[in-house]
């Protein structure tokens, strides 16, 4: 029997194409593992009016770790229209999958560490002293609250009624919104709850302590958004004063963080904050250090369920390609992110190290990394495939 059991989500896209080099990889590197497949993404949807079956989910619940390319989302419109004719009419309407595994298994810690390569080209410059050029190495780490905020999902256009009178009981909805019909009112609420507020902040001061980062930065906007950002900003000096007092507190604002990020990128250390600020935030850090083909993250849940993935979609204008042009660094990364938390911390150590030594040597490199356009034509022009890339990693694993 192999020593470790764990699920597979290929999705959709370049999802499935990704997820199987990194399992090559993992192969190689000598982890010992079962895989059982689990069915997600639009094929579902369109066959049988469900992105997320319950069976998947079973699987999940049983093995409890799962590793996930990506999948498809498209509008409502796209979503009915290639649903299976027999289904149509009948109620089904789709929903993303992954944010309904996220709020199935309450995945609600998300972490996204943005660490830069040496001698990746695509690593952020600035101008230094001296008209000299700097490249500062990024070592930043997101935690995303991943279940809450404006991506909850609990919205409405023309809202019914009640949630029309009850918003009408606040003072700033009558003074700005009192005069609009309701048939014009969209609503996304921005819900935090302080349970999982706490939650993700202990894990990111607990991060940074086993980590040894110097600070944990609360990256929201609590001078405006005075009640979920404040709420936030509130529990984080609480925690700080009370746990945590050697580790220092930041307080940034959202869109002036953006500014920052490439003025002095290596003064942040862990950066926490809610599910579209952190979504925001990893993928701007992620744009420092490589962009999506360097992103990873894995999602936490507090009953032991894990589910690792690149930041990236399933970038379907690649997907059908006869050689795959994708950067799957991401998704081995994302893998190493689920050998450290199996404790298998000497696979992913290598695994990393043989990640560096192919981006430091720079003989193999994505199109990506090589700054062209992606197009079928990138592997006559230099550019490794995909399959070359995790080749040429493998080729490293000591
Ligand atoms: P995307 O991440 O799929 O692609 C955006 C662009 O990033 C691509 O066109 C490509 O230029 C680049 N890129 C992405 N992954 C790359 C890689 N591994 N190597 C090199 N370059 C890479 O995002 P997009 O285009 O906004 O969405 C496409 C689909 O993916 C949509 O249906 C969307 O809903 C879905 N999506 C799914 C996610 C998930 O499964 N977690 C996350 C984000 C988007
Ligand atoms: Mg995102």
């Amino acid at each position: 029997m192999a020593k470790h059991t764990i699920v597979t989500l290929p999705g959709d896209g370049i999802g499935a194409v990704v997820l199987q080099q990194a399992i090559r990889v993992l192969d190689k590197a000598g982890f010992d593992a079962n895989y059982f497949h689990g069915d997600i993404g639009w094929e579902f949807w369109c066959k049988e009016g469900n992105p997320l079956p319950q069976r998947t989910i079973d699987l999940i619940e049983k093995y409890k770790i799962a590793l996930f390319g990506a999948i498809t989302s498209k509008p409502n419109d796209e979503a009915k229209a290639e649903l299976n004719p027999d289904l149509q009419g009948k109620g089904y309407t789709y929903s993303s999958p992954i944010v309904g595994l996220r709020q199935h298994f309450n995945l609600d810690i998300c972490i996204r560490p943005c660490k830069s390569y040496k001698g990746n080209p695509l690593n952020f410059v600035r101008r230094g002293k001296g008209n000299t050029i700097d490249e500062p190495l990024i070592d930043v780490v997101i935690f995303r609250q991943n279940t809450e905020c404006l991506y909850s999902g609990v919205e409405w256009t023309n809202p019914p009624a009640q949630v029309y009178q009850a918003m009408m009981t606040h003072p700033k909805f009558i003074e700005i919104f009192g005069k609009v019909s309701v048939e014009e009112i969209s609503i996304s609420t921005r819900i935090f709850t302080k349970k999982a507020t706490i939650r993700i902040l202990m894990a990111a001061f607990e991060y940074a302590r086993k980590f040894k980062y110097k600070s944990v930065t609360v990256c929201e906007k609590p001078n405006v958004i005075r009640e979920t950002s404040g709420l936030m900003w509130k529990l984080a000096r609480e925690i700080q004063k009370s746990s945590f007092s050697e580790i220092k507190l930041l307080n940034t604002n959202i869109d002036a963080q953006m500014m920052w990020l490439t003025k002095n990128p290596e003064d942040y250390g862990v950066i926490v904050a809610g599910n579209m600020f952190g979504d925001i935030a990893s993928d701007a850090f992620a744009g420092l250090i490589g962009g999506l083909g360097f992103a990873c993250s894995a999602q936490f849940s507090s009953d032991n369920i894990a589910v690792f993935e690149p930041t990236h979609g399933s970038a379907p204008k690649y997907a059908g390609y006869n050689v795959s042009i994708v950067n799957p660094i991401a998704m081995i990364e994302s893998a190493c992110m689920m050998l450290d938390y199996i404790d298998e911390k000497k696979i992913s150590a290598g695994i990393r190290k043989a990640i560096a030594e192919v981006i430091a040597e720079g003989k193999v490199r994505t199109y990506d990394m090589m700054k062209m356009t992606g197009r079928p034509d990138v592997i006559h022009n230099g550019a490794a495939s995909t399959v070359q890339m995790t080749d040429a990693i493998i080729a490293k694993l000591k």
